[in-house]
C-alpha cells in the first residue's frame, strides 16, 4: 500500500520511515533482545511513556512470535520537553520521572525508548534505575537515534556516555512524529514516522 501524509495536513514534509520498515525493523530488534537474553529470569522492559508507547506493544508481540523470553513489562513517565521542542545550544534539561519500578530491583533490565535526541532522558532514567530502583544493569533500546548536527559539548559528551545497545533506524536531526511519537502531542497514531515542519510548532 502505497502511505500518504494525511489530507491536507501542511505540517508534515514527508515520510521518512514506513510501516512495513517499522515493522520488519522490531522484528529484528525482537531477535536481538531475546538472543541477548540469556538468563532462566524473565526479562524486565521498562518502556518509557508516552511515546514508546507503540513501539513496546509491537516489540512485546514480536518478542513472543520469534519464541523471545518471559517478560516482565514496567513503565515510567518521562517529561523532558513538554509540549515543546528543543531550542538551539542546550546544555542541560530538567527530566521529570514518576512511576521508576520496584521490581527491578537486582535485574538486568532493557529500558525502550522511541528516540535517543540530547539524550537527557535516557541518561536521567538510567540514573534512576540504576541508583534508585537498584538495577543491576541498564542496556538501552531506542527506535531512533537522532543523529545531532551541532550539539553543544555538555550534549556530545552526555551522547557519548550513552551508546544504545539496540537501535531502529539513524535519522537526521529534525523533529519527527507518528509511531507512538509527538509534536504537541499531535500524530502519535500515525501508522509511519514523518518529518515535521518545526515551524509550526513554535
Ligand atoms: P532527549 O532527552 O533530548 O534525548 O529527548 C528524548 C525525548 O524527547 C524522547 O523521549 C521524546 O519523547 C522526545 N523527543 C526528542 N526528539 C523528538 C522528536 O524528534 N520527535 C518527538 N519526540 C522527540
Ligand atoms: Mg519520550
Amino acid at each position: 500500500m502505497l502511505e500518504r501524509l494525511p489530507e491536507g495536513e501542511t505540517r508534515l514534509e514527508s515520510i521518512l520511515i514506513s510501516a512495513a520498515a517499522l515493522e520488519a525493523r522490531v522484528t529484528e530488534l525482537a531477535q536481538a533482545i531475546a538472543r541477548d537474553h540469556d538468563s532462566p529470569d524473565p526479562l524486565h522492559l521498562v518502556a518509557v511513556l508516552k511515546g514508546a508507547w507503540i513501539f513496546l506493544a509491537d516489540l512485546a508481540r514480536a518478542l513472543r512470535r520469534v519464541g523471545g523470553p518471559a517478560v516482565h513489562y514496567h513503565f515510567v513517565r518521562a517529561t523532558t520537553y513538554g509540549t515543546g521542542m528543543k531550542g538551539a545550544q542546550e546544555r542541560s534539561r530538567q527530566v521529570r520521572l514518576e512511576g521508576l519500578p520496584s521490581a527491578v530491583r537486582g535485574s538486568t533490565v532493557v529500558l525502550v525508548e522511541d528516540i535517543l535526541d540530547q539524550g537527557f532522558t535516557l541518561a536521567g532514567i538510567r540514573k534512576a534505575l540504576l541508583d534508585d530502583a537498584g538495577a543491576r544493569a541498564v542496556r538501552l533500546c531506542v527506535l531512533l537515534d537522532k543523529h545531532l548536527d551541532a550539539p553543544t559539548p555538555e550534549v556530545a559528551r552526555l551522547r557519548q556516555s550513552l551508546i544504545p545497545d539496540y537501535v531502529g533506524f539513524s535519522v537526521p536531526d529534525r523533529w519527527v512524529a507518528g509511531y507512538g511519537l509527538d509534536a504537541a502531542e499531535e500524530f502519535r497514531d500515525l501508522p509511519y514516522i514523518a518529518v515535521v515542519r518545526e515551524e509550526c510548532f513554535r
